[in-house]
């Protein structure tokens, strides 16, 4: 797979729908600065997707137009295979096809890389092809060059993250314009957002996706994605929003991966952030990224998250960086997950009930003496320590008076907090489930 200087890369583009389409334009756009960059020009010889005549109109006459991806994988002329047709099957034989085939492969599909990253990328070090995965984290911004090469000192200590664009946009749209979740769900996906798959966007698993590639990078463990602790916005009331506001948080979908003394912390879920800090003002489909080393401190990275041209950024960017490496021997490319593949180890993901955080309660209770005294006892019986208890005029007719308690909880663990929920839910005087979230200050 050697290629001398100069000599143009050809490129196979397996998809060409909202990033793939995009990242055909800008290698077009940015053709003469790209090649000053790379040291290659960088073609696009083939392109593959089912309704062959919509890309027969967006590609130039001299492209390759093929409705077998399989085809393109292993096309003679495709150097470098790039995947952004997203999904399990058949990417992934299509995926290993093309390694099989020695081709290096640039890819978007973080589901792909969380559900069998480490059988693709060692099935690329056998081969010494590279597996580039800029675009699956974060759409534009460069976190997965900035955790294998620009942190490499550093013992990571935490990530925390807005990494899924169509959930920060529809929170934002609801907070500020008051749409409702499917009129803002629309518009994400009216806008190239969302995945095929709208629900791995509302419900977590998106996300889940992007945390357990990042954690695997942080850490040098291996590709957990079913080890992440996963919950979505579909079911954050508008109630808890507003009370929230109130209180003085904004109420953010993160991605969570720690190392603590036992293991590492990989989750998923809606968090209270403080309204002033940095990932709370992160709002629309912009994605930022938190990273906590021994060395540097906390640093930030922000940009957008999703859509066509944020994501062909990073896509042609990892495209450049194969053109590169062609002329490097195998054994000199950066690990694809940061860390020496001899060196990962299986450090355990903690249950959740073993993670330790802060909690937002909200109870729905009937309004009458002594409740909050029942509720405080059975956080006090459990060490569970009070930071604010507030109490908010319930909304709608309810013949007997009840109203909403809002308790905000210093540090416990999950485990015991999950004890004192059943135990308060099990009370008379509360009408309704009992609502949780977690509260987390990232600085
Ligand atoms: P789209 O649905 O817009 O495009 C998918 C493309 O793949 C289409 O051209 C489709 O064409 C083609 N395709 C699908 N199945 C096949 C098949 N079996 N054979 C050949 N072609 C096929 O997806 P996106 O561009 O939004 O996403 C692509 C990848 O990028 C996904 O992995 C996604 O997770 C990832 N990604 C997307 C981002 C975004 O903002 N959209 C951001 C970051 C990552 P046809 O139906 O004609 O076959
Ligand atoms: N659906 C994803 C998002 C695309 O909304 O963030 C970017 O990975």
């Amino acid at each position: 797979m050697s290629a001398s200087r100069g000599r143009p890369i050809r490129l196979g583009l397996l998809g060409l729908g909202t990033v793939g389409l995009a990242a055909y334009d800008l290698l077009r756009r940015n053709q003469d600065e790209i090649t000053r960059r790379s040291g290659h020009a960088l073609q696009v010889v083939a392109v593959a997707r089912r309704d062959t005549q919509a890309a027969r109109r967006c590609v130039d006459d001299s492209v390759q137009v093929l409705a077998d991806g399989h085809a393109l994988v292993t096309h003679a002329e495709v150097d470098v295979v790039v995947e952004l047709m997203g999904g399990i099957d058949p990417a992934k034989q299509w995926v290993l096809a093309a390694i099989d085939a020695g081709k290096h492969v640039v890819t978007a599909n973080k589901a792909l890389l969380a559900l069998h990253g480490n059988e693709i990328f060692a099935r690329a070090r056998e081969r010494g092809v590279v597996v580039a995965f800029e675009a699956a984290v974060a759409g534009g911004i460069p976190i997965i060059k900035t955790l294998r090469e620009g942190l490499s000192a550093n013992r990571i200590q935490w990530v925390a993250g807005i990494i899924n664009g169509t959930t920060n946009f529809i929170l934002t749209q609801m907070r500020q314009k008051g749409l409702d979740f499917s009129s803002a769900l629309a518009q994400a996906q009216a806008l190239g957002y969302a995945e095929a798959d709208p629900t791995f966007d509302i419900e977590g698993v998106d996300a889940a996706h992007k945390i357990a590639l990042v954690s695997a990078m942080a850490f040098g463990v291996r590709v957990q994605f079913d080890r992440v602790h996963v919950e979505g916005i579909t079911q954050l009331q508008a109630a808890d929003m507003r009370y929230a506001e109130q209180l003085g948080y904004r109420i953010k979908l993160l991605g969570i991966t720690k190392r603590v003394d036992n293991g590492v912390e990989l989750r998923v879920h809606p968090t209270l952030l403080p309204q002033r800090s940095l990932l709370a003002s992160v709002e629309d489909a912009m994605n930022a990224v938190m990273v906590c080393g021994d060395a540097v401190g906390s640093t930030l990275y922000y940009g957008k998250g999703a859509g066509g041209d944020p994501t062909a950024s990073a896509v042609v960017a990892d495209v450049l960086d194969v053109a590169r490496l062609m002329d490097a021997d195998a054994v000199h490319h950066a690990p694809a997950l940061a860390f020496q593949p001899s060196a990962v180890d299986d450090g355990p993901v903690l249950p959740q009930d073993e993670v330790v955080t802060s909690y937002y309660l909200r109870l729905r209770v009937r309004d009458e003496a002594g409740v909050l005294a029942q509720l405080t006892a059975i956080l006090a019986q459990r060490h569970i320590s009070l930071d604010a208890v507030i109490q908010r005029e319930a909304q709608g007719d309810e013949a007997t008076p009840h109203t909403d308690l809002i308790v905000l909880t210093h540090a416990a663990r999950e485990g015991v907090m999950n004890q004192a929920i059943a135990a308060m839910q099990a009370l008379d005087v509360v009408v309704q489930p009992v609502v949780r979230l977690r509260r987390e200050v990232f600085a």
